[in-house]
C-alpha cells in the first residue's frame, strides 16, 4: 500500500461491513424482495481489481431498470438474487486498484455501472476507473447521483446523428416522455448543447417543468396530438428520442419525421405480455431497420454503457452553463432504508424528473 493511500485512509476508515439494500428474490414488489441488511461485506483492497476504484456511496438514484431486474425482467441476463441493486452513484474514492491512473483517494466522483454488475444500494461500491467522472465541486451529491445513467442515455442517442452540432441547430427535434429522468435529459441536452427547436411530449402537469427545462413547445398528450401539432407547424422532425416506448410512439413519429431524419428509442412497449407479442414486436423493429437501408428514416434502438470521459463532458458543460442538471426536477429524497417505496414511486410513472436515495451522512468535509 502507498504511503499516500495510508494517509488518505486515515480519512475515511473502511469498515469490513456495510449497510446495503439485498435483493433476495425476484418478484412484484420491491418492499418484499429487497432487505435492508447491516452486515453486507465491503470489497477490500485485496478484492478490488487493478483498474477498479473503491467509492464512498454518498448518494444513489433509482431507474426503471432497478424494479425491473426485481420483477426478473431481465432473467439470466440480469444479476442474481442475492445482489444489490442500483446503477448510479456519487461519493468519495477511497482505494484506488494498483493500476488505476485516472483518479486518486479522496476525489469526489459520480458513475454508473452496466446493468449486469449493479450494486449502489449501499454504503461503498467498485467502479471501473472508465466509468468515473469527477464531480464538480457546487453539484450537491444527490444531484450527481442522479446524473449519471439517464444523461449518459441520452448522450448515446445523440450519437446516432451523425453531426449534431450541424445537423441539430435550429432544427426539430421531439422528445417523448420528456418530464421522466431520461426526457429531461433529452430536452437539455438538445435545447442547451445542440441549439435544437425542441418539442416535448407529457402529461397536463408537467407542461411548466418541461417548459422550465428549455423545451420550445411543450405538448399535453392527454389533450393534443403531437403528431397534428407538428404538422400544423409545418415542422419535419430531424430526430425524435423515444422515453416512453410502445408502436404509438413509432406511428405518430415517423407521420412527421423527415425521411432522413432519425428515431432513436430507448425502450421496448411495455404491454409485451407474451411470446407473440415480442416476435410481432420483433417484426416491426426488424422492418422500420430494414427500411432504414433504403431512404427512409433512421432506426435505432440505444442502450447506455458507461463512459467516464463523455459523463465527464457532460457535467463539466453543464457546470460551465449555470449548473444546467438543477433545472432536472428531484422529483423525493428517501434514505436507503427507504429503497423499496422508491421503487414503488417510480413504478408508478408519475414521477418528475429523478428520486434520489441519500445513503450516507459524512463526507469528511469533501465536497
Ligand atoms: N435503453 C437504455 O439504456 C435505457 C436507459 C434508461 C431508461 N430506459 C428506459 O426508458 C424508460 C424511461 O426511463 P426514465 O428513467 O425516464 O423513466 P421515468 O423517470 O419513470 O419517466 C417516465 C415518464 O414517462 C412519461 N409517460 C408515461 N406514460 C406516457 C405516455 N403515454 N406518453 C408520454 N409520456 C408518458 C411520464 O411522464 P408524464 O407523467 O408527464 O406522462 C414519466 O415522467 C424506462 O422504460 C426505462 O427502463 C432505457
Amino acid at each position: 500500500m502507498s504511503s499516500s493511500t495510508s494517509t488518505e485512509q486515515q480519512l475515511f476508515t473502511i469498515p469490513t461491513h456495510q449497510r446495503a439494500q439485498v435483493c433476495t428474490k425476484f418478484g412484484d414488489d420491491s418492499a418484499q424482495c429487497l432487505q435492508l441488511v447491516h452486515d453486507h461485506p465491503v470489497p477490500i483492497e485485496t478484492s478490488i481489481e487493478p483498474n477498479q476504484v473503491l467509492v464512498k456511496v454518498m448518494a444513489a438514484s433509482v431507474n426503471p431498470v432497478d424494479y425491473k431486474i426485481v420483477r426478473g425482467v431481465l432473467g439470466r441476463f440480469g444479476p442474481q438474487p442475492p445482489c444489490v441493486l442500483g446503477n448510479d452513484a456519487s461519493g468519495i474514492v477511497v482505494q484506488v486498484g494498483t493500476s488505476v491512473t485516472k483518479f486518486k483517494v479522496g476525489d469526489c466522483v459520480l458513475a454508473y455501472k452496466v446493468p449486469t454488475k449493479l450494486g449502489t444500494y449501499c454504503e461503498y461500491t467498485t467502479f471501473h476507473e472508465n466509468e468515473v467522472a469527477k464531480k464538480p465541486p457546487l453539484m450537491s451529491w444527490t444531484d450527481a447521483a442522479c446524473t449519471p445513467l439517464v444523461s449518459m442515455t441520452i448522450w448515446k442517442c445523440l450519437q446516432y446523428v451523425k453531426d449534431p452540432a450541424t445537423e441539430l441547430k435550429d432544427q426539430p427535434v421531439l422528445v417523448v416522455g420528456a418530464s421522466g429522468g431520461t426526457g429531461s435529459w433529452g430536452v437539455l441536452l438538445l435545447k442547451h448543447f445542440y441549439g435544437a427547436k425542441v418539442y416535448a411530449v407529457c402529461s397536463t402537469n408537467n407542461l411548466e417543468y418541461v417548459r422550465s427545462l428549455g423545451a420550445d413547445v411543450v405538448i399535453d398528450y392527454k389533450t393534443q396530438d403531437y403528431s397534428s401539432v407538428i404538422s400544423e407547424n409545418g415542422d419535419r422532425l430531424k430526430l425524435v428520442i423515444d422515453c416512453v416506448g410502445g408502436y404509438d410512439v413509432i406511428d405518430k413519429s415517423y407521420t412527421v419525421l423527415d425521411k432522413r431524419g432519425t428515431f432513436v428509442t430507448i425502450c421496448s412497449p411495455k404491454d409485451l405480455m407474451g411470446f407473440w407479442d415480442i416476435c410481432s414486436f420483433a417484426w416491426t423493429l426488424l422492418w422500420k431497420k430494414t427500411l432504414s437501408f433504403a431512404t427512409h428514416p433512421n432506426f435505432y434502438i440505444a442502450f447506455a454503457n458507461p463512459d467516464g470521459a463523455a459523463l465527464q463532458n457532460i457535467v463539466d458543460w453543464a457546470e460551465r452553463n449555470g449548473q444546467l442538471y438543477k433545472l432536472v426536477r428531484t422529483h423525493s429524497e428517501y434514505e436507503l432504508e427507504d429503497v423499496p417505496k422508491a421503487h414503488t414511486d417510480l413504478e408508478t410513472h408519475r414521477t418528475v424528473g429523478k428520486i434520489a436515495i441519500r445513503v450516507q451522512k459524512d463526507s469528511g468535509g469533501l465536497h
